[in-house]
């Protein structure tokens, strides 16, 4: 059976995510393994249209990777019968009109998160796109990553017993741009151009903490910035008017509660950038991007709390690796590969728009939380 070929539209391609994750580590490289094997065996090739405001990036990236189309006219490209995938990784900001464009023209909808910068407005998306009938799907791509996919593992093996908490540490250096360039976009710590960590990453907490434990039933967060001036890529001095640091206590249902600290103003001393301690009656796991570390409940050491006398024990040396089991894949590409199948044979692919409207609003609840001051239920 030769493969048939479908044509995606990607904007926002010349920034970080849209380059790297999604037009290399995922289309190109989905392309490179002959594309996406659909259940009949059959394959189906992906046709990047490269799209962006600046033609000469643009036509500079098409060249360096052999991508045959580019432009700088979004509606042309969505004029084009044979592209049937609008792809988003512009930033936040430029996300709604574009989506809501391509929604028009019919064109299935893949979106990076958040898919909006209000739950108003990502829920105007979801429903565009269940109105005009085309399949809608926003990256989780956190869910797919070898840390997480064994902490999956390991609930779906009963490992933990009765799950108590969650604590999350996300976060890293991010320099302020004066006497080392920062390594985030200046966009992300302005709320005006829809910055905020708390934008930024209570989306992914959402769908994670949904995905893998339960439910989210309330929130409370504090948002703050902690470091008030930044230097941009220019090396123009700015005001830093979004959040920077979210220090966030999440209820699930079951009586689960997860605390989740994140921020862009913290030095790791930890051994990945993200980290999950899952505590359970039976036992406990801390999962990273890629490794997870076990206890069961019978090798649990027993500390007695003693401050006249030197650490007993070596407390981390009573932890187990959790094998890898399987080769994993990049978690972009997985995801990809799901929604290619989804539009092509409607295989199922519930990280849809609604899912991603969720994640809008806890960020939405999150940052109300931290104005007034106090836990905020989140409906069903
Ligand atoms: N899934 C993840 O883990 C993850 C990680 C980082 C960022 N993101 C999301 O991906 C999106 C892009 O983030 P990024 O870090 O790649 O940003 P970036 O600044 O590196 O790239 C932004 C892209 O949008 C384009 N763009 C369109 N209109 C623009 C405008 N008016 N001003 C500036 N740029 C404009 C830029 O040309 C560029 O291609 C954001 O929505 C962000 O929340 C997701």
């Amino acid at each position: 059976m030769s493969p048939r070929s479908i044509g995606v539209v990607m904007n926002g391609v010349t920034g970080r995510m849209g380059y790297r994750q999604h037009l290399v580590r995922s289309v190109l490289a989905i392309n490179k393994q002959g594309g996406v094997t659909l259940s009949d065996g059959g394959r189906v090739l992906l046709r990047p249209v490269l799209v962006g405001r600046n033609a000469e990036k643009l036509r500079r990236l098409a060249e360096e990777h052999g991508v045959e189309s580019w432009t700088t006219d979004l509606d042309t490209a969505l004029a084009d019968d044979t592209n049937l995938i609008y792809f988003d990784a512009q930033i936040t900001q430029a996300r709604v009109k574009a989506v809501l464009a391509a929604i028009e023209a019919g064109k299935h909808v893949y979106a990076e998160k958040p898919t909006a910068e209000t739950y108003e407005d990502a829920l105007a998306l979801a429903e565009a796109a269940t109105a005009r009938g085309v399949k809608n799907g926003v990256v989780q791509d956190k869910l797919f990553l070898p840390g997480l996919l064994k902490l999956r593992r390991l609930i779906d093996g009963g490992f933990f017993g009765r799950i108590l908490s969650v604590r999350g540490e996300f976060g890293y250096w991010v320099f302020e741009g004066d006497w080392q360039d920062a390594q985030r976009p200046s966009w992300n710590y302005r709320a005006e151009d829809g910055g905020g960590i708390v934008l930024d990453m209570f989306p992914h907490w959402a769908y994670v903490l949904e995905n893998l434990f339960g439910r989210i039933t309330s929130v409370y967060a504090q948002a703050v910035t902690h470091i008030p001036e930044r230097v941009d890529e220019r090396g123009d001095r700015y005001r830093a008017t979004a959040d920077d640091a979210a220090y966030g206590v999440f209820e699930l249902e079951g009586g689960i509660i997860a605390q989740i600290n994140s921020s862009w103003n913290v030095r790791v001393n930890r051994d990945e950038l993200v980290e999950f301690q899952v505590d359970g009656t039976h036992g406990s796991a801390v999962a990273g991007l890629r490794d997870c570390r076990i206890q069961h409940r019978a090798t649990t050491p027993k500390p007695v709390w003693n401050p006249d006398l030197p650490a007993t024990a070596r407390f981390r040396d009573g932890w187990q690796e959790v094998p890898d089991n399987t080769e994993f894949d990049n978690g972009f590409k997985i995801q990809w590969e799901r929604f290619v199948r989804h539009v092509a044979e409607d295989a199922p692919f519930p990280y849809d728009f609604a899912s991603g409207a969720r994640g809008v609003r806890l960020a939405e609840l999150g940052l109300r939380s931290s104005a007034e001051g106090r836990r905020l239920p989140v409906e069903p």
